[in-house]
Parts: C-alpha cells; structure tokens; sequence
C-alpha cells in the first residue's frame, strides 16, 4: 500500500528542490494526487536511493551534538552510525507490520463480502466455504514478498529527526531539524516571521500553536499571560517542536514590516576578496540579532577617540543567518563618504573584535513576494552582494523558477566569488550564471542587458539590477526599451 507524501516531504527525504519534483509531475513523469506523490511512484523515480543519501546519518551526529549532554552522550546513547541503524532496522521491521496489517484488512473486507455472497447456502456449506477461504488467504498473506517500501521507511526514520511546520495563514511550509528552535528554522527556509532578540527576551515571537506538540529548548525571561498559554502561543525562539505542527504566526509582507535597528557588531574578520575588494565579517550579539529582508542595505559607523565614518552597504549573506553579517567593501575612488568607510578599511583601521554599529535595513531592492515568475539577475562588480543575498534567500525558500544571473566586472579581477557561482550552478538544477567584462559601468549595463534579452525569455522573469549608476540605468533602460514591465523591473544603485 503507498505511502502519500506533501511535496515538501518528499523534496526533503529526496535531498532536492521542490523545483526538480514539480518539473517532473509537469513532465508527466511523477503522478500527483491532490499535491501529494506517492512512494512507490517516487521509489521508481529515484531507484537508487538509500538511506545514506538522505542526510540522515549526518543530521543524527548534528542532532545528537546539539542535543544531548556529554555525560549522556557517552554512557546512554550509542555511537551514531549504531544509531542510525537502528532507527533504520526499527523502521523496516514497522513498515512490514504495516504491510501485514494491510494484507489482514483486505482479507476481512473479502471475507465480509463472501459471507454476503453465502446466503442462500446451507450451514455446513457455509462454514467449509468460509473455512477453505480463510485458509487460502491466509497462506497468500504469509506467503506475500512484497518488496519493502524504501521511501516509507525513510520517512519513518526522518520523523524521528524532523518535524514539519505549516503556517497560517501563509500556507508556508519548513522542517525542525533535531532540537533546532522553530524560528531559527523558519529563517533557514527563507521565511520571515516577527521576532526581535531571538533570545526570549521581547516576546515579538509568539506565535499560536494551532496544533501539535513544541517544548522549550532555551531559557526564556519573557512572561507569557495565562491567556495566551491558555490560547496556545508560544515563543518560536526558545521552543523546538515535537510533532508535525500547525503555527499560526505573522510574517513580514515588505519591507514596511521590518523595524529600524541599531546594533553594535564586532567585526569577526576582514579579509580580502581580491585586489579591490574585502569581505567585511560582522558579528552581533546573541541577544541582538538584525532582522532584515534579502537584498537589504544597512548603515555601518566607527566612533573613536581618533576616528569617525560610516557607509552604507548591502548586506551580503542570507537573513538566515541573522548573527553572521557580510559585505563586500570595494577600494574607493575618494569621492563620497562610503568610500572614506572603504579607504579607512583598506589602510587596516578595524580589527578582529573592534565595534561597529549598524543602522537599518534600508531599502526595497527585495524578491517580490509570491511572483510565480523566474528570476533573473544582472550585477556589475560588487552589485554582486544583494544579488548573493537574493540567491541565497531563493535557494533557502526553495523557489520553484529558474534563476539567471549576468554578472559583469569592469576590473581585472571583477568576478570575485566566481568559485560561489560555480558552486550553486553545480548544486542547483535551476540556477545558471555567465560572467562577463565590459570596460565601464555604462557599458557593462548595456552587455547584461543585451545578454538577457537575447536569451528569449525575459519577459517572463523578475528582473533585479545592481551595481554602480551608470550600469543601472543602462541595464533597466535597455530591459524597459525592450517591452519589460515597470512591475517585473528592480534596481539597487551602489
Ligand atoms: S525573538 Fe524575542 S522573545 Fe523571541
């Protein structure tokens, strides 16, 4: 008997992109059944999955790290790959009860209808009959060598490690790895609740657990009233879920939803990209992490005794990780105040440690919300940073477009997370880049553009421009010349 699953549910148990099973069932290659895939149909799609390749020998160690104390660690719990094991083998021996408490119920329904068939028989007749049929059914339940359903028990094993979250009233899907807070897992899959410290202090977090079962993982100071304990809600920063579970909870629809915040960072690390550019690392503090919307820029200042500047910059990693702040600080020209931040970087005046208070987020340069269309991205030099953010964020929603990037460089050495490309090109089934050089900015807009357009399909696809002025204004006056809708159009001038 086949086992339904969401599709989510099954992208995860496969280790792919929702993207790569809805091309299939538009294929016709994989049935679906009201949004749902059956295992069977997925097992004879993937004949080579095992176990192993679904990641759950690794999320057990992760799990069993982040979870379990030392001292438990190593006089309770088994190593991990025993572990694994057992889950497996326990799985295995629950799918073949499952299969056989199938098989009886059929042979009752069968029976029930034979015995409505024996009505006009005599009771001798009828108790041989019945006892011949019993007798047959149960040798062919015995005798059955159904092949074991892999998927099945796959699923079996990854419940015990993850949890599925729905949300309402978006209709969002994500899954709770291990003892992983439900908000923290909520930012991985891209979305973006209400919260505030992420460290149970401001209660702008709580949200109503419609159903299922959460616990709390971390200490919280924040009192929730009677009533809303009563009602259901909960901190989604200091409480894992159990259960699959039904969360009722708000979710930023603009940048309008996301509040100004002042941070003070410690600068992690700086350390450079190429020639002309540094990758500035920011750390904030556990407390105090800064919500913000992919593709966002914030305002970063150093005061001193000696010393006082400030830029403005977009924040180059995904809001998924809300602690981690990245941005890509080219070499300036002198000639306005960001790159006074920029020259002051490159002459070393910030260290390991140092702090740096950031303001923001600023902007609106933000994959619009539930476009069913593919994306396409066009960045010249470090209008690469919001376009990282932008991937990185699509990749983490598990966006099920395609997704183009032209990237242009008017340095030597202007491409300089071409490796990060490369990578998600190799990972990502919809993803595809070309990198390209143009000897100004001008010109550098109007080579992605005419790339772009060439390629056929541009007008279905959202269209993000990034980078210096003139590369902007070229790049979206040439997409909007060739017939691109103001409405598809989106532009970041650095
Ligand atoms: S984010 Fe502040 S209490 Fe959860």
């Amino acid at each position: 008997m086949a086992q339904l699953l969401t599709l989510s549910r099954a992208a995860h148990l496969l280790g792919v992109t929702r993207a790569v099973l809805q091309s299939r069932i538009a294929a016709g290659d994989l049935p679906s059944h009201d949004g749902m895939v059956a295992s069977e149909d997925l097992e004879r799609l993937f004949p080579d999955l095992r176990l192993e390749d679904s990641g759950a020998f690794e999320r057990i160690t992760r799990i069993r790290e982040e979870a379990f104390g030392k001292r438990i660690r190593e006089r309770v719990l088994p190593n991990q790959e025993v572990l694994a094991q057992r889950l497996a083998a326990q799985s295995e021996e629950l799918e073949e009860v499952r299969r056989t408490l199938a098989h009886y119920h059929d042979l009752l329904e069968a029976l029930r209808e034979r015995i409505d068939r024996m009505a006009g028989a005599s009771p001798s007749e009828q108790l041989a009959e019945l006892a011949r049929f019993i007798d047959e059914g149960l040798a062919g339940v015995l005798a059955s060598e159904e092949p074991a359903d892999k998927v099945a028990i796959m699923d079996n094993v990854l419940r015990v490690m993850t949890a599925q979250v729905k949300v309402k009233p978006s209709g969002h899907e994500f899954f709770v790895e291990g003892s992983e807070t439900i908000l923290a897992a909520a930012l991985r899959a891209g979305l973006a609740p209400s919260y505030g410290c992420g460290n149970g202090n401001c209660g702008l977090c709580k949200a109503r657990i419609v159903s299922g079962q959460t616990r709390q993982v971390l200490n919280s100071d924040y009192p929730l009233s009677a009533g809303e304990r009563a009602q259901g809600y909960a901190l989604l920063c200091s409480h894992t879920a159990v259960s699959d579970l039904v969360v009722e909870m708000l979710e930023a629809q603009s940048p309008d939803d996301i509040p100004r915040q002042e941070i003070v960072a410690r600068v992690k690390s700086v350390e450079p990209l190429s020639a002309d550019i540094l990758l500035l690392h920011l750390q904030t503090p556990r407390g105090n992490r800064l919500r913000f919307l992919a593709g966002q820029r914030v305002a970063l200042s150093v005061s001193g005794s000696t010393a006082n500047f400030r830029g403005e910059y977009p924040v180059a990693s995904c809001p998924c990780d809300d602690r981690n702040l990245l941005f890509h600080i080219r070499r300036g020209n002198g000639d306005d105040e960001r790159d006074e931040f920029a020259d002051r970087l490159f002459a070393g005046a910030l260290k390991a440690n140092d702090a740096v208070s950031l303001f923001g987020p600023f902007g609106a340069f933000v994959l619009r919300k539930d476009s069913p269309r593919d994306l396409a991205f066009l960045a010249c030099d470090t209008g690469f940073a919001p376009v990282k953010s932008l991937v990185e964020h699509a990749v983490a929603s598990d966006l099920p477009g395609l997704i183009r990037l032209v990237w242009v460089a008017t340095r030597p050495d202007g491409h300089y997370l071409e490796n990060q490309c490369r990578a998600w090109a190799d990972a990502l089934e919809t993803f595809s880049h070309v990198a390209l050089t143009a000897p100004d900015a001008a010109a550098a807009g109007a080579l992605a553009a005419r790339r772009l357009i060439g390629e056929g399909d541009f007008m279905s696809r959202d269209a993000y421009v990034s980078g210096p002025a003139g590369f902007v204004a070229a790049a979206a006056g040439a997409l909007a010349s060739a017939g691109l809708p103001a409405d598809q159009l989106s532009t970041e001038v650095l």
